[in-house]
């Protein structure tokens, strides 16, 4: 068996990519910085659009390479940054340390292999296990992730399942090799309500046994709220702010992430009206110039129309954690 490196942060230092189409240019990612740590959730929350899918699979090395172009940045697992190794190396890490899930395990599973197949050759390639010894890891996979009749799973096609044990494969195949990190694009959006809150218990009770640390993406700042320990605010391609979940809930700065939290149905409100965010996140391809939260912002002016505001500590609730925000009147009086 090849050996496990094990870091334990997963560091993305100023990611800026593009994709170049022509003359076009969609400026998709400008300067993400967050950081993960093992045995933690941290969620990466925004309005669709916001840059969310293109940082998981910027990590995951899965950009397509035709179009998409970093202009910098590094992504540092421990201490090494995995950008700047060759592409078979990278690969290596990938999928072995850091594994992920996404929404639609349709278009993931590939329908033409056998569940089993599909489960043992991640377990094969990575890890270097014979035929029997995959298989058996298999069946105790499918225990880990709640699937009963593990001999009977194995042998069926992706088609012959359900939806949520089709989710629940993808996040087997993903943790088969006991990666450090794991990241989940909207791995619940799809499903209904309950299932939605089976496989979060899942993913947080994985993340638990397993000593995960977890990229967790969601356009929904209800589903990141029990599970969350740390929450970046994405908008048009920036994390606008950045805090511990208890932080962010109580005492949110930015006005992008209050106006979130205002569009949200929540019980404490419920009779009150919620109010939508108006206007629509800005394409990639025509980010406005300044603050890009600038033409739906209330309280904006004219400085936010023509500088871009720095990411700043702000003052925080706790003296232990520490709060960041972009936007340059964060102490402005509002009412939202
Ligand atoms: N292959 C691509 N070519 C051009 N633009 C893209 C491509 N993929 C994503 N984008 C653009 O990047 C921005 C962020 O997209 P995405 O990360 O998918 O948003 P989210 O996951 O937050 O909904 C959007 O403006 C989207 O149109
Ligand atoms: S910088 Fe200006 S436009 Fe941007 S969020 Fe802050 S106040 Fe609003
Ligand atoms: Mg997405």
């Amino acid at each position: 068996m090849t050996e496990r490196i094990s870091s334990s942060t997963l560091e993305i230092k100023d990611l800026d990519v593009s994709f170049i189409q022509g003359e076009k240019e969609a400026n998709a990612l400008r300067g993400i910085s967050l950081s993960l740590k093992r045995k933690e959730v941290h969620s990466l929350v925004g309005e669709s659009g916001s840059g969310k899918t293109v940082t998981s699979t910027c990590i995951m090395g899965l950009l397509p390479p035709q179009v998409a172009r970093i202009n910098r940045g590094e992504i540092f697992l421990g201490e090494q940054n995995i950008l700047a190794l060759e592409e078979k190396d990278q690969r290596k890490i990938r999928g072995k340390e850091i594994a992920m899930v996404f929404q639609e395990p349709a278009r993931y599973l590939n329908p033409t292999l056998k569940v089993g197949e599909q489960i043992t050759e991640m377990l094969r390639l990575h890890l270097g296990m014979d035929k029997g010894e995959a298989v058996t890891r298999a069946l105790e996979i499918l225990d880990l992730v709640g699937l009963d009749g593990g001999k009977r799973i194995l042998g069926s096609y992706p088609h012959e399942l359900s939806g949520g044990m089709k989710q629940r494969i993808m996040i087997a195949i993903a943790i088969s090799c006991d990666p450090s990190f794991l990241i989940a694009d909207e791995p619940t959006t799809a499903l209904d309500v309950t299932l939605q809150l089976q496989i979060l218990n899942l993913i947080l009770s994985l993340k638990n046994r397993l000593d995960m640390g977890i990229l967790f993406i969601s356009h929904d700042l209800r589903v990141v709220r029990d599970i969350s320990d740390w929450i970046s605010v994405i908008y048009a391609g920036r994390i606008v702010e950045s805090a511990s979940k208890e932080e962010l809930f109580s005492n949110p700065r930015h006005p992008y992430t209050r106006m979130l939290f205002e569009s949200i149905p929540d019980a404490d409100k419920r009779g009150k009206r919620l109010k939508a965010i108006p206007g629509k996140v800005p394409d990639a391809e025509n980010i406005p110039q300044g603050c890009a939260f600038h033409p739906r912002c209330p309280i904006a002016e004219e400085i936010c129309g023509s500088n871009q505001p720095e990411t700043k500590d702000v003052e925080s609730n706790s003296a232990l954690d520490s709060h960041t925000a972009a936007c340059h009147l964060i102490g402005k009086q509002w009412k939202n």
